[in-house]
């Protein structure tokens, strides 16, 4: 029977900290499992903007005839410029396209589609560590994955120096996934100066840059964030970048994304544009259109695009504040605990330099869920359950 040699693919392990959490009696249990971002009262509600703009497509939307593979064109400019501005010297130059996709996670599968159509053997460089998700999708591609050292888990340290080392190994032509902000999983982003020179190293090398951008607006700002995405799509001859709107809209059921090609000429733009566009047709043939629709009206329109960017503002200044107010109390209750590397992360994830056991017993005795390996979502943090989940991180440094 075809259907019966299969062994069993093991739980995705943050939807198993879900089931943990899910299941778990315990009345002061705590969620820093799932990437999603809470509210205050641990909500993860929808947005004032979005529903209005919900609402005005319940009353004005017309049909719901097919889009184009390409998705809704209004939403492919305006999120185009978001991430690069009104007058990119690469726009003008005719040899970028923006098109909608399925989140950010079909952003990057169409991406790599396109890698692959031009060059099949193709090595993928991808941070270690990473959201899984860049590895499997490499690997369902039957590309090549290769590791850059990027963060010390244990130690609470970027490896920038290994970064550029492990990159100038690369050959001309490797593709390179980089977190455009807020990396996932460690929070640890580059600095301005960093990304001038490792944009500098990888056009040296002819490295091609794939920014995964998945979090605009949550580390310091819509505008300011998308400093690497136009850095690199100035400075090298060509690029991708997988953009989303699930975190920044909080409309992640609603899988609203886009992937954005960057070419080396108008000349070959055209070509290059006809592939990417038939990775889409034989994926899923066109994006939803629901979430894009919300988006662009809410981008589209200077009044609740000004709403909506408080709105983004309010979410990451309380993960900000959870990420201070975290380090405070942990300088008070176990000084020399060493997290005050969290208050200069970026995002909604960390990891904590704890022990295995530590994890484990964090886990098992205090039923506070989160990553076996130490990632913790600090948007689950709230002022109601800071002071529980401290005091557990601190018992463990009292002998
Ligand atoms: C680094 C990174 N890239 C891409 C995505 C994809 O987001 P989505 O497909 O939900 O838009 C995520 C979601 O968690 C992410 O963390």
């Amino acid at each position: 029977m075809l259907f019966n040699g299969l062994s069993e693919v093991g739980d995705d392990p943050i939807l198993l900290v879900s089931t943990m959490f899910k299941a778990s009696k315990d009345p002061n249990k705590v969620d820093l499992g799932v990437g999603v971002y809470k509210d205050a009262q641990g909500h993860t509600a929808i947005l004032n903007s979005v529903k209005k703009a919900e609402q005005f497509l319940v009353e004005n939307q017309e049909t719901k005839t097919y889009l184009s593979p390409a998705g809704n064109p209004e939403f492919n400019a305006l999120a185009q410029n978001m991430m690069l501005g009104e007058d990119h010297a690469a726009v003008k130059e005719n040899r970028v396209s923006t098109f909608q996709t399925p989140g950010g996670t079909g952003g990057i599968r169409i991406g790599l589609e396109f890698v692959k159509a031009c060059n099949a053997n193709a090595n993928i460089w991808i941070s270690d560590p990473t959201w899984p998700n860049h590895t499997a999708i490499t690997k369902a591609l039957d590309l090549n994955p290769k590791q850059y050292r990027y963060y010390d888990i244990k130690r609470g340290e970027f490896l920038y120096q290994e970064m550029l080392e492990d990159l100038s190994a690369a050959q001309a032509g490797d593709v390179v996934i980089l977190h455009g902000c807020c990396h996932n999983a460690s929070g640890a982003d580059l600095s301005h100066a960093q990304w001038n020179e490792l944009a500098d190293l990888m056009l040296d090398k002819g490295l091609v840059p794939f920014v995964d951008f998945a979090y605009q607006g949550f580390a310091n700002g819509i505008e300011e964030d998308s400093y690497s995405a136009r850095l690199i799509a100035k400075k090298l001859p060509e690029a991708l970048i997988a953009s989303s709107c699930s975190k920044n809209f909080a409309m992640y059921r609603d899988r609203a994304g886009a992937i954005t090609l960057i070419s080396p000429s108008a000349d070959v733009h055209g070509t290059n544009k006809s592939h990417m566009l038939k990775a889409v047709r034989a994926n899923y043939s066109m994006p939803p259109d629901h979430g894009a629709a919300v988006a662009a009206h809410i981008l589209g329109n200077p009044d609740l695009k000004a709403e909506w960017m408080t709105e983004v503002d309010e979410m990451r200044n309380r993960v900000k504040k959870m990420r201070a107010l975290f380090v405070e109390k942990m300088d008070k209750k176990a000084p020399n605990s060493g997290f005050g590397y969290i208050k200069e992360q970026n995002g909604m994830f960390s990891y904590l330099t704890l022990s295995a056991e530590q994890i484990q017993t964090l886990i098992n005795d205090h039923s506070i869920f989160f990553m076996a390996n130490g990632r913790v979502n600090m948007a689950g943090l709230t002022e109601a359950n800071i002071d529980y989940v401290t005091d557990a991180i601190a018992s463990l440094f009292k002998s």
